[in-house]
């Protein structure tokens, strides 16, 4: 008989807590759209108590998507259960996710409270979430560092008060995978009633043993794994989604019995599209997703591989929707091509956006001989503005070079008004951004500059990612341009509209506390 492992995705929870992960409204439905195409069973889509911005988001999410469940984040006091509560108002399948430290360390050093008043909380929280849903988590924060007793306390009270799945987090990603899986064999064996429960993983990877743990859990008997697209989350992330699914789809030997409602050729464009949101790309050898994933070096490998892919390669680009760097357009493709195009990718651009989308395109044709796959991609996550942008990059021209000054003529739409102005810089890129920083006055820091071409070839787009930091708030901007200039320039605006829609974004005064 099968057993499902459920898969908890936190892209848009823990995920977003990583350092310039942030992601706006639009950005959070355009994520989970794709979430839901992907086959997880839990999108946990935010905290709602911890700004008004998480609050929204997970309420036009609960809205719009039908089919996983939605699940908000709550801390164990009444005002946090009750927020998570409203803001799930409209979901199908609403999920309150409660949770309490329970090591020693966190009860000392963090809550002040005793092991007596933690257990009160817990039975308190998980009641009062149940008269809101039917279908109530609760996690035990810091569990591997917990009392293993205590432990068993505190998921007994929890599965009395009526929570249905239980969670043991890893959260500090101190545990190994044989310590991992004998506490959870542990749990189930001595928490009452834990056969009608769920036991749920959730790992952190500062060891870099996230991946290692969850599947060991899994092995110890828990079906649910909470994970994170591109594995992004606080420190160095969480558990990542693409490597638990194509370890447990590439070896069934293995993990035998156990089946995923993951669709894995989403897993992909899942990747893509997260990386193009928040502008944080994979490293070149990570693990599925990569650039070199794939890619076989040596001769003695791509000998082998050309003989018989068997010998080096495990399992297929195509088995997570990874295809070939293909031409696919030119500049003869129409609308209705270029929006067969999108879907097959799984990207989604209406109205305004699809035509700014549409237009790029055919300018892009006109300039460059072959279109693929990753340029399109880039063009449609650059040709999505919000309305709550404030900046946007009208015009730029540069003149450089070792004979003359470097001096760059800016003009930007502020608040839907034409503004221009000239600087000078030390070069080129300096020059635009002092020109930029002039017109929406504003000072912060520039912390890392980076540019990468979105395909091969001399008349490949750059992409510039730009990392600015303002009074301690880091961000992530980005864009794209066949001229590195323009994209540099595109990078900066898109950096400062997102440190403006965080000054806008109001947050709570309490620090998250996870
Ligand atoms: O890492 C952690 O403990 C968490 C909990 C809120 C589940 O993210
Ligand atoms: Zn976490």
């Amino acid at each position: 008989m099968s057993e499902t492992v459920r898969v908890f995705d936190t892209t848009l929870r823990d995920g977003e807590q990583s350092p310039g992960c942030s992601m706006n409204l639009k950005e959070k439905l355009t994520v989970a759209r794709q979430l839901q195409r992907l086959g997880v069973d839990v999108i946990e889509a935010g905290f709602p108590i911890a700004s008004q911005g998480d609050f929204e988001a997970v309420r036009k999410i609960a809205q719009e998507l039908r089919g996983p469940i939605l699940c908000g984040l709550a801390r164990t006091p009444a005002a946090d259960v009750e927020r998570a509560a409203e803001a799930l108002e409209s979901a199908e399948k609403a999920r309150i996710h409660t949770f309490i430290a329970t090591s020693d360390i966190h009860l000392e050093h963090k809550l002040r409270m005793s092991r007596g008043q933690v257990i009160d909380e817990i039975g308190r929280a998980v009641s009062q979430a149940r008269t809101y849903t039917e279908d109530v988590e609760f996690s035990a924060e810091d569990a591997t560092r917990s009392d293993r007793e205590y432990l068993v306390q505190a998921f007994s009270v929890a599965l009395e008060a009526g929570a249905s799945t239980v969670n043991v987090p890893d959260t500090v990603g101190y545990t190994t995978p044989g310590e991992y899986a004998d506490l959870i064999r542990y749990l189930i064996d001595q928490v009452p009633g834990s056969d009608k429960a769920v036991f749920s993983v959730h790992c952190h990877n500062d060891l870099g043993l996230a991946v290692a743990n969850s599947l060991a859990a899994v092995g110890a008997g828990a079906r649910q794994v909470e994970c994170t697209v591109n594995g992004i989350g606080e420190r160095a992330g969480n558990t990542s989604l693409e490597e638990l699914v194509m370890a447990i789809n590439t070896r069934p030997d293995v993990y035998s019995g156990l089946t995923l409602g993951i669709n894995a050729q989403e897993i992909y464009s899942s990747s893509r599209l997260l990386s193009s949101v928040t502008g944080v790309q994979v490293q070149p050898n990570k693990a599925i997703v990569g650039d070199n994933a794939f890619a076989h070096e040596a001769g003695i490998h791509q000998d082998g591989v050309l003989k018989a892919p068997i010998t080096y390669e495990i399992m297929t680009p195509a088995s997570i929707g990874r295809a070939s760097n293909e031409l696919v357009l030119g500049k003869h493709s129409g609308r209705h091509a270029f929006r067969d195009r999108l879907d097959e990718l799984g990207l989604h651009a209406e109205g305004d956006e699809f035509e700014r989308a549409f237009k790029r395109f055919k300018d892009l044709a006109d300039a460059k001989k072959v279109i693929y796959n990753e340029d399109i991609e880039a063009i449609v996550a650059d040709s999505s503005t919000t309305t709550e942008d404030r900046f946007e990059l009208l015009e730029l021209t540069i003149t450089s070079g070792n004979a003359t000054a470097p001096k760059a003529t800016v003009s930007l739409a502020v608040d839907g008004d034409g503004k221009s102005t000239v600087a000078s810089g030390v070069g080129p890129v300096d020059a635009i951004f002092r020109a930029i920083a002039d017109l929406t006055e504003t000072s912060s820091d520039l912390i890392r500059y980076q540019v990468h071409a979105v395909t091969a070839g001399l008349d490949a787009q750059g992409e510039v990612t730009v990392t600015i930091e303002e009074a301690g708030r880091r961000v992530i901007g980005n864009g794209v341009h066949e001229d590195v200039m323009v994209a540099s320039g595109k990078a900066y605006v898109n950096a400062i509209n997102k440190l403006e829609w965080h000054r806008r974004r109001h947050e709570v005064d309490e620090p998250r506390g996870i």
